[in-house]
């Protein structure tokens, strides 16, 4: 598609970054979906993926797909990366890379605040097979530090974290990994590249759910990991040939269509978050809020460092019994859905208790669990604001916070 030297700003890129289909005829407006599960070639090329490099031709689209590599190269740009991998969902990005960095024997610090999926992949599927997981509270760097051992081969870290939108400091967190001779991984969901790059500030890795922000629209599942060339291409090897969670073209295909639109979703994301933010801070009924762009968040001044747009998700808690709220709102809402997910054009709100979340998901004692309560309460709200008319989000909240 696009010349890239002529794009240097994220909505361009966004639109046409970007390698497109090799010999399509004339060049389409959209990409097409290349639905199509192997290609045909007169000259045989290797049966096993020991005989394909990256430069062998689409042959098999687990291995690579034209709809894909275009998904491909447009994130790659985006993340400011040299290459990107898309898989079938962001779970099966994140272990991918999991079960592709890490090995029996091996140490991950991970952050003791992620997606639920993930810190229950690495509390009860990663010792099985050898891997020394040590959740921490990443917001600390003395306890990323500290959690470093000689075998410790990669760090990962979400920022902002899912569900209550702590942060942490990509560059200082790099700088402790590769000290110890580790990588650094880090999920940027919630973020998006809109927000943070993390490989500009010094990641091997960003991993994405595309099912969130970047498709946009909550109608595919998709997730993505890019780095470095040369280890992208063992990864697409291992987890893509091997593994088999290879993203499904036609998805691929909603993805690209969401991400045109990446740029003016975000800003507005972003603006309607801030007047929501304002207007719960203010109510009655609410403790605390968490949004990583107002002054009221604990880490606001590390936001304004490491990110350029605060993105559209906010958590908050309420004054009195958190779940008697949650019922209260899922009753009355009407123009924001009580639903799971984030990232979608519409608004959406989920409740998550505190005693919970930490039974099944992240498995916290002492001091970890004395500081997500600090933050999360009896339970935390999570509320992805979404692309409606401001005012009617407020007066919506407003009817159905009593
Ligand atoms: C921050 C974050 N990372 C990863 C995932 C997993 O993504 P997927 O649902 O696409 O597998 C999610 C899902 O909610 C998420 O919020």
């Amino acid at each position: 598609m696009g010349d890239q030297k002529s794009m240097s700003h994220e909505a361009t890129l966004s639109l046409h970054a970007g390698a497109g289909p090799r010999s399509i005829g004339a060049p389409a407006s959209s990409p097409p979906v290349m639905a199509t599960s192997f290609f045909t070639h007169p000259d045989a090329v290797g049966f096993s993926a020991n005989d394909l490099d990256e430069a062998a031709p689409h042959f098999y689209t687990r291995w690579s797909n034209p709809t894909l590599e275009l998904l491909e190269s447009r994130l790659a740009a985006l993340d400011a990366g040299e290459a990107a991998l898309s898989f079938a969902s962001g779970m099966a990005a994140i272990s991918a890379l999991f079960l592709d960095r890490l090995t029996s024997g091996d140490h991950l610090v991970l952050s003791n605040v992620c997606y639920a999926g993930v810190a229950e992949l690495a509390h009860d599927i990663l010792p099985k097979h050898g891997i020394i997981v040590t959740p921490v509270d990443t917001s600390s760097l003395e306890a990323v530090a500290a959690a470093m051992r000689p075998n410790t081969k990669l760090v990962h870290i979400e920022t902002p974290a899912n569900p209550i939108l702590r942060l942490a400091d990509i560059a200082a967190i790099a700088a402790i990994a590769h000290a110890g001779g580790a990588e650094l991984s880090v999920d940027a969901t919630i973020a998006t590249p809109l927000g943070t790059k993390p490989l500009v500030l010094g990641a091997d890795y960003v991993v994405h759910s595309l099912t969130k922000y970047i498709c946009g629209h909550g109608d595919a599942l998709g997730g993505a990991v890019i780095g470095r060339q040369e280890r992208l291409a063992v990864l697409r090897k291992d987890s893509l040939i091997h593994l088999g969670g290879s993203l499904s073209p036609f998805a691929a295909w909603l993805i690209l269509r969401g991400m045109e639109t990446l740029a003016p979703r975000m800003a507005m994301h972003e603006a309607n978050a801030r007047r929501v933010e304002v207007f719960l801070a203010a109510h009655l009924k609410v403790q605390s809020v968490f949004w990583p762009g107002s002054p009221r968040h604990p880490q606001h001044d590390l936001a304004v460092r490491q990110m350029r747009n605060f993105s559209g998700l906010l958590a908050f808690t309420a004054k009195g019994e958190g779940g008697a709220l949650a019922r209260q709102l899922a009753e009355r809402l009407r123009v924001v859905s009580y639903a799971v997910s984030l990232g979608k054009t519409k608004s959406l709100l989920f409740y998550i208790p505190t005693d919970d979340i930490l039974r099944s998901s992240f498995h916290l004692e002492g001091e970890g669990a004395r500081s997500y309560r600090d933050w999360a309460a009896d339970g935390v709200f999570r509320f992805s604001v979404g692309l409606e008319d401001p005012n009617d989000l407020i007066a919506d909240l407003e009817q159905a916070l009593g």
